[in-house]
């Protein structure tokens, strides 16, 4: 784990504006981040390449916008009342808390990357005759190995299904896991622990009603499933789409802005026939990798990671996990979740929730297909991907986001050369062109090389430099983020660029092809 590397961009964060402590002046509150000017920009830029890329390009994907605020019955009937817990386990010698299932799935990582290097020493010493397969199914070390990875497995999902925790506790104890703070295996026992806040929703003590904060939007969709369906009058295989904010009390909260207490989703539920479950699950993780890909981010930096732990709503389960500073981790999750929460619901509300297929001229529960993403760890890892520090040909350094252009904060910086002259005022004579259209800042500020940087360091894709020539011929510098070269463009080019590079429109057309 890169620990500098995270620390880095959390001090980067702060100090150009994308993401403070939240109650900083209070001491800050543990897991609860503010989103400043910059960082509320590009999560709203994320925020609407997903949207619009569920809502706007499928015509079978509507949105909605329902409450934080449900009732009560909904996280019994979702399970989350009941099942909506992590197992913890304690290090009594650091007083660490872990999760006793990722303890688990961290040690079946490391003997996975035993089998990685076995194989990368046998690739060496074959060289082209080396047959991966092969040496997969009959090296005698690596079927040791594998023979314990599928062991452990087994174990661990069934004390799971069985709730036995004491069996998870063995589990760990057998392994000999032990706590990267302390090195001891000097365990509590497995305890599970809800994860939902309450609070209260009325004024008196006697006619208040608990309430929970919603720990996922999805089941705001669920409850108004019908309606959307009736009012928007789709047909099954159609989906809903929502973002929204969810709370849960993460005991392991850390990791700056990877597992907060109240982050935000992007989820949309796709409802389908029963037995089509498998080929629509495959479809979505297809659909949702590519749509992280067209980002332009590098395709090593992604990986699927097949659930064997599932959660209780689950036939399936597939994470694309992003490379972020401290390994590979859970970006997006993609949930067969069978008929299970729809059938939940109309039992313990007792209203009907079918869908009347005229195809099949016959009611039933539609099975639903679920792509989950945290907008948080998107935004996470975009920018621990694109934060790069450089050394220049002249020995100096700089910092630069190369985020994707369509999703960058400012699009276009305008910078008039000098302070004087009318350069400032024809400057923002220019801007009034794009203000409409796109993000963008002017700054006069400081000599222009420091102000190139500035721009580098939150990602501003292009720099505009308005000089003495322009007034004579509406020409004007444009600066590369990347390359840093200059070269002399006029109005009708920049529009170009604009259409071409930096709209969210160019990165949506890029998607549907
Ligand atoms: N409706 C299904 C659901 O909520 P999940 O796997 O628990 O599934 C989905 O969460 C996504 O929400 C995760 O892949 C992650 O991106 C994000 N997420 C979950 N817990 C989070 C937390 N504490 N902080 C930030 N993001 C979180």
């Amino acid at each position: 784990m890169d620990k500098d590397a995270l620390k880095k961009i959390i001090s980067h964060s702060k100090e150009y504006g994308f993401i403070f402590p939240s109650s900083e002046i209070y001491e800050g509150l543990n897991a609860i981040y503010d989103y400043a000017h910059n960082g509320t920009l590009l999560k709203n830029n994320i925020r609407e390449y997903w949207w619009k890329s569920m809502v706007q390009l499928n015509e079978n994907i509507v949105g909605i916008d329902s409450a934080i605020f449900m009732h009560p019955k909904t996280w019994v009937a979702s399970g989350h009342v009941d099942a909506f817990n992590d197992p913890l386990i304690d290090n009594k010698d650091s007083k660490k808390r872990y999760r006793a299932d990722v303890l688990i799935e961290e040690h079946i990582e490391k003997l996975n990357l035993k089998i990685k290097k076995e194989v990368s020493k046998a690739e060496k010493r074959f060289k082209e005759k080396f047959d991966k397969k092969e040496f997969l199914a009959t090296n005698p070390r690596v079927k040791e190995i594998t023979k314990s990875i599928n062991e452990i497995k087994s174990k661990m999902v069934s004390a799971f299904e069985d709730d036995d925790l004491v069996l998870v506790k063995k589990l760990i104890d057998d392994l000999e896991i032990k706590c990267q703070v302390s090195g001891t295996c000097n365990w509590t026992e497995v305890r599970q622990f809800n994860l939902m806040f309450n609070t209260k929703l009325g004024a008196s003590e006697d006619s208040s009603m608990d309430l929970y904060l919603r720990p996922e939007t999805a089941q705001g969709i669920f409850l108004n499933y019908l309606s959307v369906q009736k009012t928007s009058r789709m047909k099954i295989p159609f989906g809903i789409a929502q973002t929204g904010k969810a709370f849960r009390n993460e005991i392991v909260a850390r990791q700056f802005i990877f597992r907060m207490r109240e982050f935000e989703q992007m989820e949309m539920q796709f409802f389908i026939q029963p037995g089509t479950q498998e080929d629509w699950f495959n479809q979505w993780k297809k659909k949702r990798l590519k749509w992280h890909l067209n980002l332009g981010i590098e395709s090593d930096c992604f990986r699927y990671h097949d659930h064997d732990k599932l959660a209780h709503y689950a036939d399936a389960a597939c994470d694309i996990e992003f490379l972020f500073p401290f390994g590979f981790k859970e970006l997006e999750g993609i949930h067969s979740r069978t008929d299970f929460d729809l059938k939940s619901h109309e039992k313990l509300s007792g209203k009907k929730i079918q869908y009347f297929d005229p195809l099949l001229n016959k009611n039933y529960t539609p099975f639903v297909l679920e792509t989950s993403i945290g907008l948080d760890r998107m935004f996470l890892a975009i920018i621990s991907n694109s934060l790069k520090t450089e050394i220049l040909e002249d020995g100096t350094s700089r910092n630069v986001m190369n985020i994707p252009k369509p999703l960058a904060p400012n699009k276009l910086a305008f910078l008039p050369l000098v302070k004087k002259d009318g350069l400032p005022e024809y400057t923002r004579n220019i801007m009034k062109d794009f203000i409409h259209e796109i993000n963008i800042v002017f700054d006069e500020k400081d000599a222009i090389g420091r102000r190139y940087r500035r721009q580098d360091a939150i990602g501003t894709p292009y720099c505009i430099t308005v000089d003495h020539q322009t007034i004579e011929d509406d020409s004007f510098t444009i600066r590369d983020r990347e390359s840093m070269e200059q070269k002399r463009i006029n109005l009708s080019e920049l529009k170009t660029i604009i259409n071409d590079e930096l709209s969210l429109n160019s990165l949506l057309k890029k998607l549907d092809n």
